[in-house]
């Protein structure tokens, strides 16, 4: 299967997110916690060049815990200030404030230095789509908060939206592109949903993840769909257990034939609403 990605305004939002990042201090970027480098587009080391950088975990909930403190680490070491977020629940948004503060110490002292106290750290936040920006914002802002409306030198109709004294943030999000040129990392963001399902074929897509579940989270299929544990000779039958969810979930077609097409679409929508338990594609190295 050949994963593409196919950019509406890509220009337009790169130009967008050139002309914010010149307003801001930090750069919170999203990341999916099950796919933290697929996630991510490299193009914004580039971007965030001399700004604070702060990594959000985002949809640690799904993730593997064990890997989110991996990555947690493997991105610390990289410079980053790194919180674990579950932006639907607002799980760890409490702990983005003190991270900030962190982060930025050295604009907070070096203004303190020059006189200048309580100017707020002022943050965007940037992710590809459906990495849950929308989501972030809404929770972390919460009701509390004020729009402080357009300011004198700031672009007309910006929205900074003030979370406290020391943090204000852009109401509009950045939007980045998923970026790839090895079709792991395609397959990888088709596996968590952010691809567009019309373009794949969901049956393959079902049998690499069944692969790498095979593989990596041994039991969890059996568990979930009432399947006894088998082996194939190669260890890997990935297309004898699609056959076998279809059967359990009573996927036949008119002519009594299975429909793995359906199969494939139980098993994939199970793993993208965490039914399948907490599983991280992608580790660190
Ligand atoms: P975007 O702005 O980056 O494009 O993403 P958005 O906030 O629209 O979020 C995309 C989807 O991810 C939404 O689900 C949202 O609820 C979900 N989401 C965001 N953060 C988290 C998280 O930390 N954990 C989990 N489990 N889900 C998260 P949806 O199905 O599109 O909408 P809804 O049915 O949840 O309302």
């Amino acid at each position: 299967m050949n994963y593409q990605w196919y950019p509406g305004h890509m220009t337009k939002a790169k130009r967008m997110m050139q002309e914010n990042i010149k307003l801001i201090d930090l750069v919170i970027e999203l990341v999916d916690a099950r796919i933290p480098l697929s996630s991510r587009n490299p193009d914004i080391d580039e971007l965030s060049k001399n700004k604070f950088r702060m990594i959000l975990l985002n949809k640690s909930d799904l993730a593997d815990t064990r890997y989110n403190k991996e990555w947690a680490e493997y991105f610390k070491e990289k410079g980053f200030s790194v919180v674990e977020v579950n932006s639907k629940s607002g799980a760890g948004l409490k702990s983005i404030q003190g991270a900030v503060q962190e982060v930025c110490r050295d604009k907070i002292e070096r203004d303190r230095k020059r006189g200048i106290v309580n100017r707020p750290v002022r943050a965007m936040v940037v992710g590809i789509p459906n990495v849950g920006k929308s989501t972030f914002i809404n929770s972390f802002a919460g009701k509390a908060c004020a729009k402080t409306g357009n300011k004198p030198g700031v672009t007309k109709g910006k929205q900074w939206i003030r979370l406290n004294k020391g943090l204000e943030l852009l109401d509009t999000p950045g939007i980045l592109w998923p970026k790839f040129e090895d079709q792991k990392t395609g397959m990888r963001l088709a596996f968590i949903g952010s691809m567009n399902d019309d373009i794949l074929h969901m049956d393959e897509l079902a049998l690499e993840l069944i692969r790498f579940l095979q593989r990596h989270y041994a039991g969890v299929l059996e568990n979930r769909y009432g399947l006894e544990e088998t082996v194939a000779e190669d260890g890997k039958d990935a297309l004898g257990m699609l056959n076998r969810i279809g059967e359990s979930r009573h996927c036949y077609s008119k002519g009594e034939e299975l429909d793995l097409e359906r199969a494939a679409g139980i098993v994939v929508d199970d793993f993208r609403s965490g039914k399948l338990g907490r599983i991280t594609l992608e580790f660190p190295v």
